[in-house]
């Protein structure tokens, strides 16, 4: 395993001992700053100079090993949801990752390449690039003799300033099951809005989503590529209390927009093939 140390960047990219005594990875770029664990490749914080933090971490998070970190963007693979006997969402994000590589491109943001080790015959690949806006790609080969059937997920967490005041655009006409009713449904309202617990799994989803978000006055923008699955979440009032690793308060002030492919968008990859799914996360100032 690589030393992570021997991938810092002087001024630029650090390596420090973190919350529960995990390694983290300090960026900062010319325009904004960033913290990655090791732990499950896990982005806990992205913020533009002079901005509020694009993610929401939950202040009751576990930093543990064989616990999920509670908040930013939590890397599901090779399931999501439940699996009995199994870890919820996958092993990739109670798994630590090694750096591969690390450098700052030539617009001034960082970018650095993980892997995730463990993974059998697959070879799986996260960038994480800092910048004016986050980028994100995850790319799985498989190098076995099989095809391989997986789900993946990039479970972004969003600070929101009031979540019911907030709105999400870009799903009209979407299929979604919703996981709270057990049932499925097509979305036919221009933007979604979160007014209870929200659990939908919105399927062939191709277009940019937009978050709305009043009370912050901002506009995130998920751009995305090689996902197909988006899933918007909020646990509302009863799990927020249900849930050990999550404040009761907590709720009003997230919403996880999930870009993956789950369910029947699941990807089968044959041998010697790479699915590769990019997701950019950008905001700016609401009008
Ligand atoms: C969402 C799922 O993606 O993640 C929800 O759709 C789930 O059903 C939520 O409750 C959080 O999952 P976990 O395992 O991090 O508590």
């Amino acid at each position: 395993m690589s030393d992570p140390h021997s991938f810092e960047i002087q001024g630029i990219l650090s390596v420090a001992t973190g919350s529960g005594g995990l390694p983290v990875i300090h960026i900062t770029s010319s325009r904004s700053r960033a913290e990655i664990y090791l732990h499950g490749a896990h982005v806990t914080d992205f913020r533009k100079a002079g901005e509020e933090p694009l993610l929401f971490m939950s202040g009751s998070s576990k930093f543990e090993v064989g616990k999920a970190i509670r908040g930013g963007i939590p890397i599901i693979f090779p399931w999501f949801g439940a699996r009995e006997g199994h870890p919820a969402h996958g092993t990739a994000r109670i798994t630590p990752w090694e750096i591969t590589a690390a450098e700052v491109l030539l617009d001034g943001s960082v970018q650095i390449v993980f892997r995730m080790p463990d993974a059998g015959n697959l070879e799986v690949t996260y960038w994480v690039t800092v910048g004016e806006s986050l980028g994100l790609q995850l790319s799985v080969t498989n190098r076995g003799g099989n095809a391989v059937t997986f789900e993946n997920c990039l479970h972004t967490y969003f600070q929101i300033g009031d979540v019911q005041s907030a709105s999400v655009h870009g799903l009209k006409d979407c299929d979604y099951f919703d996981k709270v009713l057990d049932a499925g449904f097509t979305e036919s309202a221009d933007a979604v809005r979160i007014t209870g617990e929200v659990d939908r799994v919105f399927l062939d989803t191709t277009a940019a989503l937009t978050i709305e978000d009043p009370v912050l006055a901002r506009s995130i923008r998920i751009a995305k590529s090689g996902s197909l699955s988006t899933i918007v979440w909020n646990p509302w009032i009863a799990k927020s209390q249900a849930m050990a690793d999550f404040g009761d308060n907590e709720y009003p002030h997230m919403l996880c927009v999930e870009s993956g492919n789950v369910s029947d968008n699941r990807i089968t990859l044959p041998p010697g093939e790479t699915s590769l799914m990019t997701v950019e996360l950008s905001s700016a100032p609401l009008d």
